[in-house]
């Protein structure tokens, strides 16, 4: 009987696959043409029609908004048949718009599921984050460390200089400091203009991609997409919830979060098994982005379970109609 139950696992993270291969596929169209908005649509709807064939019985926790704000893929929308397990899902099914209209890398969908009531409800506001690869020792890093702390210790432990280090940090006003004070270290940064889901995952394959550590703010949601691959993947993350005024408040008293001031681990924003799947819409050191030639479409999905620590890879070439 476990079998079978092993085996429907499968077959359903192989579903999960379908749904972030057809937001990739919808928004290649998109690519580079200057259109944040008609990209990003075009990924929602493909990827909520997918979803809405699977046999599962799921809620959005983490999708495009408020009802009142996302007509599609809303907080508390349901999808799926509705025959199958009880399951949350979060998803961004463009996380990069900016980097889709306007070609740069590492544009993604992206989705994940896990049991009813496991994955943390983020409401859309910041998080403060920092994340690390497997194989370190549990906190040997912090969010309460300065950031030039936070290199010195994992330098440390890793056994290398602080000038062996690189961090992945958004380019925003709101990091000069932060970038200054990693600079000061020795430690060199790759700044990068969107995208902190892939930029945390890229400290899961430090030695492909050469990052060592993700840190700075991006969006709450992100955090548990990225916490979620992290999870299949190994390593560690922390974030914690920033509010700039009483609505974003508001929107973490929706979202049943009592404790403003915590500090949510990996496991504590995603507390069971978790399936994830992303599709690279533009090139990216994760996956490749959506290929397009005479007659044919081909994406590359990345496909992970933590139940199993199983990473799949799959390049799917489409003929187009
Ligand atoms: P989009 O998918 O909406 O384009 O978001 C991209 C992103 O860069 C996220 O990866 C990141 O968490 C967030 O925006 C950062 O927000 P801000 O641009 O306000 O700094």
């Amino acid at each position: 009987m476990a079998d079978v139950k092993e085996f429907q696992d499968r077959m359903l993270s192989l579903g999960l696959a379908r749904v972030s291969e057809a937001a990739a596929h919808a928004s290649a169209r998109l690519i580079g043409r200057g259109d944040e908005k008609a990209a990003d649509q075009a990924a929602v709807n493909a990827m909520r029609e997918q979803l809405n064939m699977l046999d599962i019985k799921g809620v959005v926790v983490i999708g495009e908004g408020e009802r009142d704000e996302a007509p599609m893929l809303y907080i508390g929308e349901e999808v799926g048949t509705g025959n199958g397990p009880a399951v949350d899902i979060a998803l961004d099914p463009l996380e990069g718009t900016t980097l889709t209209a306007k070609d740069m890398p590492n544009a993604l969908t992206v989705i994940a599921m896990a049991p009813r009531g496991t994955l943390l409800h983020a409401p859309d506001v910041y998080m403060e984050k920092l994340a690390i690869g497997p194989g370190y020792a549990k906190d040997v890093v912090s969010l309460a460390m300065s950031p030039a702390e936070r290199v010195r210790a994992l330098a440390k432990a890793k056994g290398v200089a602080a000038s062996d280090i690189t961090c992945c940090i958004l380019e925003r006003p709101r990091h000069e400091a932060m970038i200054a004070e990693v600079r000061s270290t020795g430690a060199s940064i790759r700044l990068i203009t969107d995208g902190d889901v892939a930029g945390v995952i890229h400290c899961a394959e430090a030695d492909i991609t050469g990052i060592d550590m993700y840190m700075g703010s991006g969006g709450a949601p992100e955090g548990v997409l990225a916490a979620s691959a992290l999870k299949c993947m190994g390593g560690q993350i922390w974030g914690k919830l920033l509010f700039r005024n009483d609505d974003e408040r508001g929107r973490a008293a929706k979202a049943g979060i009592t404790d403003l001031n915590r500090i949510y681990s990996r496991d504590e924003m995603v507390t069971s098994d978790v399936i994830f799947a992303a599709t690279g819409v533009t090139n990216g050191s994760i996956v490749q982005g959506v290929k397009r030639e005479p007659g044919f479409i081909t994406t590359e999905t990345i496909l992970m379970r933590s139940k199993t620590g199983s990473v799949r890879r799959m390049i799917y070439r489409n003929p187009v109609k």
